[in-house]
């Protein structure tokens, strides 16, 4: 096989491995896999956007006609095939298809992304074609982040951290859940986050109880942990990160659960070595809290992979035997929910080195008192 000229690294590793998959071409739809390989970034909307990425030529792309300025910003070259809103996409469908010689082919597709609008398209206009669900071919050229990638998640964990400092300095006894969250989506963007990766989580009291509350009208009061959850997003890529605050003292067994959540952090990202499991560092985390007493109340896996995604491989739980690597970036976030009562999530970015691992996050993680 011989790489067309122009080729990008990234394109030459997606080509091996669709070979060695026995795939012949991959199909995108807007997203971050697009991103990735072609530097494009599109709304997935009602106009269907799909890259074709064939094993054995150029890359082609069928869009609207209104998003064909975009493709200046593309890395390497791409054929397009756009269409206009009166004709629709039917045409350049049928003509990309026709020249990519996609009939009969066995084309790979985002199983968690494409649908069936697009997947009818490609039906219809390869006729015969298979469409395959290859998440992992992607998921496996991702999961390894270069110095590039790891610089802009650097950045984006500094501008999350900017934005949870600020609103820390502003958060007040009888400040509502929402408002709280409301500051720090402006402090967000205001400090160089391009728009957000997820809606922040600002919980107090029982509604802290459950890990992905959404913000109330709720006054947060004192005596309650309030769990602030954040990211930015800076060059594509996002950080993600958990305090727990709490206005005025906690109860006595708040301040214990505290405790064994940040030791159980703490555990955990000493835990990560190359070689090591993913499993084994949700089994470092999980067997703190379990030894305290609290192992029923920590109900989620211990963290995430972290990338042009917020939520990516690896996935650090129980059942997963993949080795980590020299590159890998997650999350590391026990947390312990006790109904009624409240909760505590401590959640830290983290990247796989030769040694072990770097915190990308500094946040202290001592009970922050305000
Ligand atoms: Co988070
Ligand atoms: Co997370």
């Amino acid at each position: 096989m011989s790489n067309p000229p122009h080729d990008t690294l990234r394109m030459v590793r997606l080509r091996e491995e669709l070979e060695r998959r026995g795939l012949d071409c991959l199909a995108l739809v807007p997203g971050p896999n697009l991103f990735y390989l072609t530097g494009l970034s599109f709304h997935l909307s009602e106009r269907p956007v799909v890259a074709l990425l064939p094993v054995d030529a150029p890359p082609a792309i069928v869009l609207p006609a209104l998003e064909v300025p975009k493709l200046a910003l593309a890395v390497g070259a791409i054929t397009s095939y756009p269409y206009t809103d009166e004709e629709g996409p039917v045409r350049a469908f049928q003509q990309a298809c026709a020249a990519l010689e996609l009939a009969e082919a066995r084309i790979g597709v985002e199983g968690l992304r494409m649908r069936v609008m697009e997947a009818r398209l490609l039906e219809r206009y390869a006729p015969n074609c298979q469409l395959i669900p290859a998440d992992e071919v992607m998921e496996e050229l991702r999961i390894l982040k270069d110095a590039g990638e790891i610089a802009a998640l650097r950045r984006a964990v500094a501008v999350a951290e900017a934005a949870l400092r600020a609103v820390l300095a502003q958060v007040r006894p009888g400040m509502t859940e929402r408002e709280a969250a409301a500051l720090l989506m402006v402090e967000l963007l205001r400090g160089g986050g391009e728009g957000l990766p997820f809606e922040p989580i600002v919980v107090a009291g029982p509604n802290a109880a459950s890990p992905h509350a959404v913000p109330t009208d709720r006054p947060i009061r004192t005596g309650e942990p309030v769990i602030i959850d954040c990211g930015a997003m800076v060059g594509g890529y996002v950080s993600d990160i958990t305090r727990t605050v709490a206005l005025g003292g906690l109860p006595e067994e708040m301040v214990r659960v505290y405790e064994v959540v940040r030791q159980a952090n703490e555990v955990g990202r000493a835990h990560i070595q190359p070689g090591r499991t993913a499993q084994e560092v949700d089994r470092a985390a999980r067997q703190v809290i379990r030894a305290a007493g609290y192992g029923d109340f920590f109900i989620h896996r211990t963290g995430h992979g972290l990338g042009l995604e917020v939520h990516e491989p690896p996935y650090i739980v129980e059942g997963n035997r993949l080795s980590l690597q020299t590159g890998m970036t997650f999350t590391v976030e026990p947390g312990v929910y006790l109904p009624g009562q409240g909760g505590v999530r401590i959640e830290d970015d983290v990247l796989v080195t030769p040694g072990g691992a770097e915190t990308l996050t500094t946040f202290p993680r001592e009970l922050l008192v305000l």
